[in-house]
């Protein structure tokens, strides 16, 4: 990929602050002079928001397991094209809310057993990943008492309990572990307090 710009992403179970955090190193880098598109997934392409509407709204069983990998990935591709490769060309950071380790754990994880798919078409249809993941990480209670008090018409992976959230937590932990990319973050603490350590991981690794 043409890339000289820097591709961050934030991953982490629903609730755990992530697009607080995206949002607010954005907002820090764009301060020191930085060319920033703040994205997320599914979504950040106008074809891609179009596919997040088919999967988050609507009957939660209206694909299969198989079907809803393909559109998560299909959004993600349009996301890549139309978004992120642009952006990244043309030396900007891309700051994603969410992206291919996502599909890993809630795909991959939750849906029975599609490991192996997931990795197999994102070999083949994406085959890129970011230069740097930050994990918010805190308890899955914790991250679903705030989930649930967010409204609204969209289906999230949420509405699949505690011990489903629980499980994910572990698996993006146990991923962490494996890819150097990763930084974990405590998510238990002020949103401020978490932004002042990531914005000072960024910009190390920005420099
Ligand atoms: P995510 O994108 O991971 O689902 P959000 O950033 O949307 O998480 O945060 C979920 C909810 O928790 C929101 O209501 C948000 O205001 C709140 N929140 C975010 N970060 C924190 C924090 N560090 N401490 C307490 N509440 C938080
Ligand atoms: P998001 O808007 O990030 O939700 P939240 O703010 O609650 O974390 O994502 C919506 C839901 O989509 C969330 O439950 C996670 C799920 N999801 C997948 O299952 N697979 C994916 O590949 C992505 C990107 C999201």
């Amino acid at each position: 990929m043409q890339n000289t710009g820097r591709f961050i992403s934030f991953e982490g179970i629903d609730g755990s602050g992530k697009s607080t955090q995206a949002r607010l190193l954005a907002e820090a880098l764009r301060k020191d002079g930085r060319d920033v598109v703040l994205t997320r997934e599914p979504g950040g392409s106008p074809g891609a928001e179009e596919i997040r509407r088919l999967v988050l709204e609507g009957d939660p069983d209206r694909w299969s397991a198989e079907t809803e990998v393909l559109l998560f990935t299909a959004a993600r591709r349009d996301h890549l094209e139309k978004t992120i490769r642009p952006a990244l060309a043309r030396g900007a950071v891309v700051i994603t809310d969410r992206f291919a380790d996502s599909t890993r754990m809630y795909q991959g994880i939750s849906r029975g057993d599609l490991a192996e798919v997931v990795d197999k078409l994102h070999v083949l249809m994406i085959g890129v990943e970011p230069d740097m993941t930050f994990l918010v990480d805190l308890p899955a209670e914790v991250g679903l008492s705030r989930a649930k008090t967010r409204a609204g018409t969209e289906m999230r992976f949420e509405d699949m309990g505690l011990a489903l959230q629980a499980k994910m937590r572990d698996g993006f932990l146990a991923l962490a572990a494996r890819e150097p990319r990763f930084r974990v973050i405590d998510g238990t603490r002020s949103p401020l307090e978490i932004a002042a350590d990531i914005t000072a991981i960024a910009l190390a690794h920005l420099t």
